[in-house]
């Protein structure tokens, strides 16, 4: 039974009752550029707590959603409700940190508006502290709409996932006036931090110095003021990962061994014991 406070209906992404919350907000963030701090992404309530545990108050549901707990190749299909879903476990699991939530393909391309409704969504049915979008083009203009709204976002330029599958593909990108530009249109456009996925880490550490946001990496080199990890890739739960992925543990391997003691426990009557 959804739990009531004060006459109102709780928002369904709340932690249960005795758990006092508060966030990192994203104004805390934006003044972190220059020291170094670790994002990773979560989807669900028990990873989303063992990374706060960890002292990782930065937690990104991604939209790698699609790729890492979907089973899907791309992150092109994934849902804003799929989305909304997964940041509302993120968000029960965790009292402290921040909580940002892609937004998915389609779901701010069309218009200004759509996007604000969109974004709308993942605050106030997700629990979302901020969200993020791909672009620096004219995704610029959709950052500022949302922004204006008073919902933080984070920009999201080089690699972009949701449309490298439909023709720019996923290799390294090196086009330093393209991605400065870029990077300053984000900036310009009200972003309180930007990922750089898969850029040239020369190119990565002129724009880390060039804009007064931080600057987020994933496969863009150590100059950047954040590191971000998909959380499937640091724990090194699937056998293949993405060359700039460090593996910090081998939990694929380490489930897989832990089921198969418990399947021969049970084919050899050892689990239950008598
Ligand atoms: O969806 C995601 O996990 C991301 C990170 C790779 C930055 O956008």
């Amino acid at each position: 039974m959804t739990p009531e406070r004060a006459g109102e209906q709780v928002r369904p992404y709340e932690p249960a009752h005795g758990r006092a919350v508060r966030r990192v907000t994203a104004g805390a963030i934006r003044r972190r550029k220059g020291t170094p701090f670790p994002i990773i992404t979560a989807y669900d309530a028990p990873f989303a707590s063992f990374a706060e545990a960890a002292g990782i108050d930065v937690i990104l549901v991604g939209d790698s959603l699609a790729n890492v707990v979907l089973g899907y190749d791309e992150t092109t299909p994934v849902t804003l409700d799929a989305m909304i879903h997964h940041s509302q476990a993120v968000v029960r699991g965790t009292t402290r940190a921040h909580v940002i939530v892609d937004m998915p393909f389609g779901s701010y391309q069309v218009s200004d508006q759509d996007a604000v409704r969109n974004a709308i969504r993942l605050v106030k049915e997700g629990g979302a502290c901020s969200v993020k979008l791909e672009g620096g083009g004219m995704e610029a203009a959709r950052i500022a709409a949302i922004a204006s709204t008073g919902i933080p976002v984070m920009g999201h330029i080089g690699v972009m996932p949701q449309t490298a599958g439909l023709g720019p593909g996923y290799k390294k990108r090196a086009n330093r006036e393209r991605l400065l530009e870029q990077a300053r249109n984000v900036e310009a456009a009200g972003a309180y931090a930007i990922v750089l996925e898969v850029v040239d880490a020369e190119v990565a550490a002129e724009i880390t110095a060039a804009i007064a946001i931080p600057t987020v990496g994933i496969g863009a080199g150590p100059h950047c003021d954040a590191q971000v990890l998909v959380l499937h890739d640091a724990l090194g739960m699937y056998p293949q990962s993405p060359p700039f992925a460090k593996r910090f543990a081998e939990l694929g391997t380490a489930a897989t061994n832990a089921l198969s003691d418990f399947a021969r426990e049970v084919r050899d009557a050892r689990f239950p014991q008598q």
